[in-house]
């Protein structure tokens, strides 16, 4: 389990630590930044799902009967919100391959630094399943603040915030909403840039994911 602050982990295991490093050198290639945020998603993952409940099954080994422990309850949501919340999914559907996922499609407007929505899809039974939202950069905190805004109002009760990068700013923004939303992140970086970019950071996850810039 990583170092802790009120309402944060922070996952600082060395393999996350070194993956992180790679991310945020500007040379790193497309495809390399794209595996790299998957495999800190999956690290991450394990991490937000640490504590999550079991129960006891009966069942057969090859040898004899045993009781053995299983998930217990609904599947989890995991709700990426588009567009680099992709990313980090992939990785933790890799881990909890049985998951449900909701799409949150928010988008910042760069001169207001506020939310737009323009896509919402998520299962009908939000309330009675954790629900983890994936989004890799929590930089204002505006966007992460919306996404629970929207989902809370579709039902979830339940929620976590799973990221690769977080600003102090955005932290505290988060938490003056949402403040019994805990937050799992590979890093608190230095603090917000003029244009609401995470310093020193690595830059817009999204274009860096997909080579769009
Ligand atoms: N979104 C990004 O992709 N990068 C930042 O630094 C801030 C928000």
């Amino acid at each position: 389990m990583g170092a802790k602050m009120k309402g944060v982990t922070v996952v600082d295991h060395p393999l996350v630590r070194h993956k992180l490093t790679l991310m945020r050198k500007k040379d790193t290639s497309t495809k390399s930044f794209r595996q790299l945020l998957k495999e800190i998603g999956s690290l991450v993952c394990y991490e937000v799902t640490r504590d999550l409940p079991l129960e006891t099954v009966q069942i057969e080994t090859p040898l004899m009967p045993m009781s053995a422990p299983t998930l217990a309850g609904k599947k989890l949501v995991f709700a990426a919100i588009l567009r680099s919340g992709m990313g980090m999914l992939e990785g933790m559907l890799e881990l909890v391959p049985a998951a449900r996922v909701a799409h949150v499609g928010l988008y910042r407007d760069p001169v207001t630094l506020g939310c737009v929505e323009y896509y919402f899809k998520a299962p009908a039974d939000l309330a009675d399943r954790l629900v983890i939202v994936v989004d890799p950069m929590l930089a204002t905190g505006n966007t992460a603040i919306a996404a629970m805004d929207r989902l809370k109002e579709a039902g979830a009760r339940d929620i976590r915030m799973a990221c690769l990068l977080a600003s102090p700013e955005g932290i505290s923004n988060f938490h003056g909403h949402h403040p019994e939303v805990k937050v799992w992140t590979a890093a608190v970086d230095e603090r917000l840039n003029d244009h609401g970019y995470i310093l020193p950071g690595l830059g817009d996850a999204g274009d860096r994911m997909y080579g769009t810039r």
